[in-house]
């Protein structure tokens, strides 16, 4: 698909579909609204006038222009009551709009990128939202459909038209920087969809490999005799019942600019978690191919990092490997020794995640960073305290996680913070070794976190537990049903504030 900016007027477009909006109860059309209105003969306010379009949000109403203009639909596409307007509902009715129309087999249409006169929202964000909302909804995952290619309806142009010439130039600005996003997040979600026997960790460890010459960024790999000699233990363990060998990936993405601050991004990649030993339920186990999805996310977020020319020094760390019971497998009741020195007791094989990221956590501070920001399927618990929308937010450091807080808000994705106090700690407290990895059921998700914080040391450090929303269940505005690509938006936000409120 490609989208394009141009200057002229809608109603003079020749195209597909132009897509109009409308605020709930406004008998005024909107300035594009009723240019167009004009132009095609009152078309537009006789669908107003007649009460069958109210303009709720997300209603949409789909007119034929019969000739009157160049355009051979307009879709009215409801925002809503105007008081309740914002950003956020902005990318869902445009992906809305987008979706309708590309069901329909369109594969060219028109709109203008933000809309003129209305103030509530910068032109930045009207344009960037607009294109990310486009792009986010009409995402598809059709890698592994050999049949009937030719069903498979896609959008191939979208024009964004304004009369404004003054204002192209920060308009495309921020079409360039929704695109970028846009495509960390297709990456995110490819590599989440794709299943497990496609995206091994030596798969994925390749995939980055590729996401690095593309971006130019440092690639770096450590294999199991690297693992052992630095003694990654708690990595090594989970992997221990897969054939499959653990790959520690490594990105880095350096500014042009020296001496700048540097973050860290985890991402638990575990490309299937069956449980192990401790072995999962069969219903449903075919979602642990998205026990991935953090890793992911930090493969998206610093392809994201580098062709935005972000100022500041990136290093992704991503642990990976598969989570399979066998004879080789680690047991409930071993010890391991991790990379900090500590020893875990291992009361289930199926909290793997943590312990996976105590190495990469332990690992992480050997680059002396600035921030740490872990993201992570970490606890079906999570999905029952906050539900399948929203991340859990943990960590040490209140002005990182105000950040993320803002992130959250600026983009969207939702954000929840769970507490990590030091009572919580007496949960995972072990007889025989230093820590255990499982807490019990109370506090699932926060005695996960406070597991974690044991191996982060003093650096500021967030933890997001994404196990609710790196899935989706349900079409939602312009996050399509299944792999969802979070964390990318939200942290790429993050990263592109980051000198603004330090
Ligand atoms: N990958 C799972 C968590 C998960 C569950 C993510 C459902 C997404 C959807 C994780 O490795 C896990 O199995 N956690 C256990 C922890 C428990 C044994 C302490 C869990 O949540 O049950
Ligand atoms: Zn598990
Ligand atoms: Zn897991």
């Amino acid at each position: 698909m490609k989208v394009t900016l141009q200057r002229g007027r809608l109603e003079d477009f020749a195209t597909e579909a132009i897509v109009a909006f409308h605020f709930e109860g406004d008998e005024k059309l909107l300035r594009d609204e009723e240019a167009m209105d004009k132009a095609s003969g009152g078309l537009i306010s006789e669908v107003v006038q007649s009460g069958d379009f109210q303009g709720e949000l997300y209603q949409a109403s789909l007119i034929y222009t019969k000739g009157t203009i160049l355009g051979k639909r307009i879709l009215l596409m409801g925002l809503g009551k105007r008081g309740d307007f914002h950003l956020d509902k902005w990318r869902g009715a445009v992906s809305k709009a987008a979706r309708i129309l590309r069901d329909k087999g369109v594969k060219d249409f028109s709109l203008s990128p933000y809309l003129r006169g209305e103030r509530k929202i910068s032109l930045e964000d009207f344009s960037q939202g607009l294109v990310e909302g486009i792009y986010l909804g009409l995402y598809q995952f059709t890698e592994f459909k050999t049949e009937e290619r030719e069903n498979i309806k896609e959008v191939e142009q979208v024009h964004l038209v304004t009369p404004d010439g003054k204002k192209i130039f920060r308009i495309q600005k921020a079409v360039d920087v929704a695109e970028i996003i846009s495509r960390a997040v297709y990456l995110a979600r490819d590599l989440v969809s794709r299943p497990a026997n496609r995206k091994t960790p030596s798969m994925l460890a390749q995939m980055a490999k590729d996401v690095a010459k593309n971006n130019a960024l440092r690639w770096e790999v450590f294999n199991m005799d690297k693992m052992r000699e630095l003694g990654m233990g708690a990595l090594l363990a989970v992997a221990s019942g897969s054939r499959e060998p653990p790959k520690f990936i490594i990105l880095e993405y350096k500014p042009p600019k020296k001496s700048l601050d540097t973050v860290v991004v985890i991402g638990k990649a575990i490309t299937f978690d069956s449980g192990g030993l401790s072995l999962k339920p069969s219903e449903n186990m075919d979602k642990m191919k998205h026990d991935m999805g953090g890793g992911a996310a930090a493969i998206g977020i610093i392809q994201a990092a580098s062709q935005l020319k972000l100022p500041l020094h990136l290093v992704a760390l991503i642990p990976a490997t598969e989570n399979l019971p066998s004879g080789s497998a680690y047991r409930p009741g071993d010890i391991l020794t991790s990379l900090s020195g500590k020893t875990i007791e291992v009361i289930s094989t199926d909290a793997e995640g943590r312990l996976i990221l105590a190495d990469a956590l332990a690992y992480s501070q050997r680059i002396k960073p600035k921030a740490i920001i872990d993201l992570a399927t970490l606890t079906g618990a999570c999905i029952i305290a906050l539900g399948n929308n929203v991340t859990g937010m943990m960590g040490n450091d209140e002005e990182l996680k105000a950040r993320v807080r803002r992130a959250a808000d600026r983009t969207g994705e939702k954000v929840w913070e769970l507490p990590l106090w030091e009572e919580y700690e007496e949960q995972i407290r072990s007889e025989v070794a230093d820590i255990k990895n499982v807490g019990g059921r109370p506090a699932g998700t926060i005695t996960g976190g406070v597991f974690l914080k044991k191996f982060v040391g003093e650096y500021p450090w967030v933890h997001l537990d994404i196990a609710g929303p790196v899935w989706a269940d349900k079409d939602k505005p312009y996050v399509p049903k299944g792999a969802t690509g979070v964390g990318v938006r939200l942290v790429v936000q993050l990263l592109r504030e980051w000198n603004l409120s330090s």
